[in-house]
């Protein structure tokens, strides 16, 4: 692997650092320009990386660190998206990091409003809380790190990735997750899945 930038594994819960939110969702950095290829980017991640597509998942908002990492290891051919393949080749190190920055420096989406289950929600809700979700992924579900934002994500996508990490991680891809979903039926998944997408 030729990556320099270094993949931040350590994962232990940290102080909170106080950050610039409302109501959980990050405040874009107007300074922050987007680089020329965030353009292809947003053909398939959306316009500022909010998603208009179920299975395609937003990139505003998310942690640059997260981003980051991610990036190196779908350029490396550590994390296989079909839909992204070669898009990333050969892409230098510092692009890398200023696609990153652009989109982590980008207003969250809307949390979804549409279909909401109220009962389906709050076992979701209870669920993350027992779960222990918070811990890593912060107990507004933000992400900070290389821990990803799960707050008003697509539904769809989370739902399908959360089975993924639980049933088949597959290389490039944390087992941390595969232990934190562990023993989690389908029908919880799809609560934790509506949850995530319904919070702000
Ligand atoms: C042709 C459509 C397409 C284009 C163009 C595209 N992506 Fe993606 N991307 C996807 C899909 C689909 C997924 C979800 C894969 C999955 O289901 O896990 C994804 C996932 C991701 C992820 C999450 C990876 C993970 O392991 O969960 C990141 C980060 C990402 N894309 C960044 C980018 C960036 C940055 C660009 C521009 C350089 C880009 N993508 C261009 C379709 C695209
Ligand atoms: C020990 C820390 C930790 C805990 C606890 C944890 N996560 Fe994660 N989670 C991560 C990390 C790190 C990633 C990124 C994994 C990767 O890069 O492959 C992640 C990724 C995810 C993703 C993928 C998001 C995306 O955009 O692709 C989902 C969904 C998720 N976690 C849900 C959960 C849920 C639900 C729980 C509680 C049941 C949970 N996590 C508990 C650390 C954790």
């Amino acid at each position: 692997m030729t990556a320099s930038l270094v993949l931040t594994t350590a994962w232990m819960p940290w102080p909170v650092l106080a950050q610039a939110t409302v109501q959980g969702r990050a405040v874009a950095n107007a300074n922050v320009k987007a680089p020329e290829r965030a353009a292809l980017c947003m053909a398939c991640h959306g316009p500022q990386g909010v998603s208009q597509i179920p299975n395609i998942p937003s990139l505003a908002a998310q942690p640059k660190t997260y981003l980051e990492n991610k990036l190196v290891l779908i350029r490396e051919g550590l994390r296989e998206i079909p839909a992204m393949k070669g898009t990333l080749d050969g892409v230098p190190d510092t692009e890398l990091i200023a696609l990153a920055q652009y989109f982590s420096a980008q207003v969250a989406p809307k949390s979804a409003t549409a279909n909401l289950e109220k009962l389906s929600f709050q076992r979701g809700q209870e669920l993350a809380k027992s779960a222990l979700c918070g811990t890593c992924h912060l107990p507004d579900h933000r992400g900070r790190d290389q821990v990803p934002r799960l707050a008003s994500q697509h539904e769809t996508y989370l739902r399908k990735v959360m089975q993924e990490y639980r049933d088949n991680p597959g290389p490039g891809r944390d087992t941390v997750m595969a232990a934190a979903l562990y023993g989690i039926n389908d029908a919880q998944l799809k609560d934790l899945a509506h949850f995530f997408a319904h919070s702000p």
